[in-house]
């Protein structure tokens, strides 16, 4: 991911972004930035940037011209236009989700504005995405820009050390994070809690949850009624749990967003992908048009299926069964050299499993690719969709019949359940092998059939 910052104070986010943690990560060159300075780009013989409103008020702003010479200075090269943001108390709210979002790009612009902004012209031309970080008036952009930079690139796999830290902490499943204690066990006379100190793992994760929950409910009761809602739901579809576990995990993972949501009536959404649940036929009509033309549905019911094509006009149908992975103790891996893979073995993957390269790179970005290697070749890999179904299994011929396939399935199980989440695969109807697979390894296939429809 590069990040190009147009600003009139370049020094303030070499400054701010070249130390700690971001610092380390350019370094690395699992991230880069640049500052650029617009003044540079100026076509006035005196360096002037700025200009007087018409129609008068206060303040200068920044003129058209130096604005949109840096943004094209940048972007030359582009393959496609990036998305631009333009940091202004007028604009969306940032949060964790859109730094979600947003970290999924291979480039991103910022216009730092100052003064009392900047030409609407150019405005109108190059930014994408209006966007504030919170409810007062800075007196420019780059302390916004830094704070984005900062809660974007540690989503990137390799910015932090630890790659599950992103994952479990403040925001993630709409909680806020538990309350954490170090050395010394007893500090002025507070003793750190008891449970910590027991080295039993489920209570020290029950104790967690309680806290997260506590902590929640006084601080952002907001939040804690998006998280209630979501308990419900899964509740409510745990009475199936077989057939309804993609829909659980999607809110237990803190993925998916609600819809709708009455009884069995649920339709919940991740990015361009629709999971719907309905109690007949006539409220699946309802529901379905909540989703929108293009996207993409799962469902478990054969009349939603039947809906989709005879009265939405759906061609697109895949067949699956649903398997899921109910055990709390981790497996046993066999093939040891198992590695998290990066976004450099794209082609690779891309020559052994059928997906579009879009797919493809946002689950390697995502780190949760992981390969199996003999000395330094890869021979094999497995990962998980966005959505947390597992899939992609693929082992070099040679190589099979040695349980490498287990072994990655196996692996990527117990870094789902030291998680807490529950593994669970979408077996494509007729793929024997990976069905003899999922039962060998222990995982109960759901006595309905399972469709993605598009
Ligand atoms: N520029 C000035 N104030 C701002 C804010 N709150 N968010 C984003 N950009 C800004």
């Amino acid at each position: 991911m590069k990040f190009h910052v147009m600003t009139l104070f370049p020094e303030m986010i070499e400054n701010g972004l070249g130390t700690s943690i971001l610092g380390r990560a350019a370094e690395k060159g699992v991230i880069s930035y640049e500052a650029v300075n617009i003044r540079d780009y100026t076509l006035d013989k005196h360096g002037k940037v700025d200009d007087y409103p018409y129609g008068g008020g206060a303040g200068m702003l920044i003129r058209a011209q130096p604005v949109y010479d840096a943004y094209q200075a940048i972007t030359a090269s582009f393959e496609q236009k990036p998305r631009t943001i333009y940091l202004t108390p007028q604009g969306r709210t940032f949060d964790q989700k859109m730094a979600a979002e947003l970290a999924k790009e291979k480039e991103l612009v910022f216009v730092c504005g100052h003064y009392e902004g900047i030409d609407e012209r150019v405005l109108e031309k190059i930014v994408t995405d209006y966007v504030s970080i919170g409810d007062y008036v800075l007196t420019g952009g780059e302390l916004p820009v830094m704070v984005m930079i900062d809660a974007i690139a540690r989503l990137i796999p390799g910015v932090l050390h630890n790659d599950v830290s992103a994952e479990t902490e403040t925001f993630h499943n709409d909680l806020l994070e538990y309350p954490q204690y170090t050395r010394p066990e007893e500090w002025q006379g507070k003793k750190v809690p008891e449970v910590l100190l027991s080295g039993n793992s489920k209570k020290i994760n029950e104790w967690r949850l309680e806290q997260s929950i506590e902590k929640t409910k006084l601080h952002r009761p907001d939040l804690y009624a998006k998280y209630e809602q979501k308990q419900e739901i899964i509740k409510r579809l745990s009475k199936k749990k077989r057939q309804n576990i993609h829909m659980m995990e999607l809110l237990h993972r803190g993925l998916g967003e609600v819809v709708y949501d009455k009884g069995m009536d649920i339709v919940l959404k991740f990015e361009n992908l629709y999971m719907l649940h309905a109690e007949d036929v006539v409220s699946a009509r309802e529901l379905l048009m909540k989703v929108p033309t293009g996207a993409m549905v799962i469902t478990t019911q054969e009349f939603v299926r039947d809906l989709l094509e005879k009265e939405f006009g759906k061609t697109g149908f895949c067949k699956c069964s649903q398997a899921v992975c109910t055990r709390k103790e981790a497996l046993t891996v066999r093939y040891k050299d198992i590695r998290q893979l990066d976004i450099t073995y794209l082609e690779y993957i891309l020559e052994h499993y059928t997906s579009s390269e879009e797919h493809m790179k946002e689950c390697l970005n995502a780190g949760v690719m992981y390969g199996a290697f003999d000395e330094d070749r890869i021979i094999g890999f497995i990962g998980m969709h966005s959505e947390g179904s597992m899939g992609m299994l693929f082992v070099e011929e040679e190589y099979r019949k040695k349980g490498i396939g287990a072994s990655l399935e196996s692996y990527l199980i117990n870094l789902q359940i030291s998680n807490g989440f529950t593994p669970y695969c979408h077996i494509i109807e007729g793929n024997e092998k990976s069905m003899a697979l999922q039962e060998k390894l222990g995982l109960y296939v759901a006595d309905t059939p399972l469709w993605w429809i598009w």
